[in-house]
């Protein structure tokens, strides 16, 4: 299966990259073709809403690293992606990759694709990570794409949190068997 991961933490050594990383090694065992972006640490411009990108065959103005992500994602089976909660939803760096697949809104909304969300709050109420969860399902469902499970790592302020809790395994066992059959 070609899973394409997309993390949007500016933490190279972060919480949501350790999980990503553990997902990395379950699915490289299982035998998975995985790319990895981590989109924090490329060049991506917020999109600008300017429709070049519908009248020019899906060409955006910014020539930026959505020019290496965008023929991975449309060519992956899952998508993952990875991030920390900020302000109640995701980081800024992972809502402008989504925003930019509006380049190729259409072939992706006609691609059937399954998706995983992997994300880490400081806090560890309850319902800390609900509107995160909603607005993951609505893009999931605007684009026909399945949902295969969410590791929500509440109460993990710091990577060093990790050491105590479950996620880490989760997250591995989840790349190992993206699909659900956990
Ligand atoms: C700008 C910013 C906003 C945050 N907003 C929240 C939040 O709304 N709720 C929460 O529980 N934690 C919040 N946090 C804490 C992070 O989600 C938490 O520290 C997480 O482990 C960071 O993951 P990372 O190391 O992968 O970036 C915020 C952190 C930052 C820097």
């Amino acid at each position: 299966m070609k899973i394409l991961l997309l993390t949007g933490s500016p933490h190279k050594k972060g919480t949501t990259a350790a999980l990503a990383s553990a997902f990395d090694r379950g699915a490289a065992e299982a035998g998975h073709q995985l790319t990895r972006f981590d989109t924090a640490f490329m060049k991506i411009a917020p999109c600008l809403g300017c429709d070049h990108c519908r009248k020019n065959g899906g060409r955006c103005v910014h020539g930026d690293g959505m020019e290496e992500i965008l023929p991975a994602l449309l060519e992956a089976d899952l998508v993952v992606l990875v991030t920390p909660l900020y302000y109640f939803g995701m980081s800024a760096q992972l809502k402008a990759v989504i925003d930019r697949f509006y380049a190729v809104n259409a072939a992706l909304r006609q691609s059937p694709k399954k998706a995983l969300l992997l994300a880490a709050s400081g806090d560890d109420e309850p319902g800390v990570m609900e509107a995160l969860v909603l607005h993951y399902q609505a893009v999931l469902s605007y684009l026909h794409w399945e949902d295969c499970g969410m590791l929500l790592a509440r109460g993990m302020s710091t990577p060093e949190d990790l050491a105590d809790a479950p996620y880490l395994l989760q997250a591995e066992e989840m790349g190992r068997r993206p699909l659900g059959e956990r």
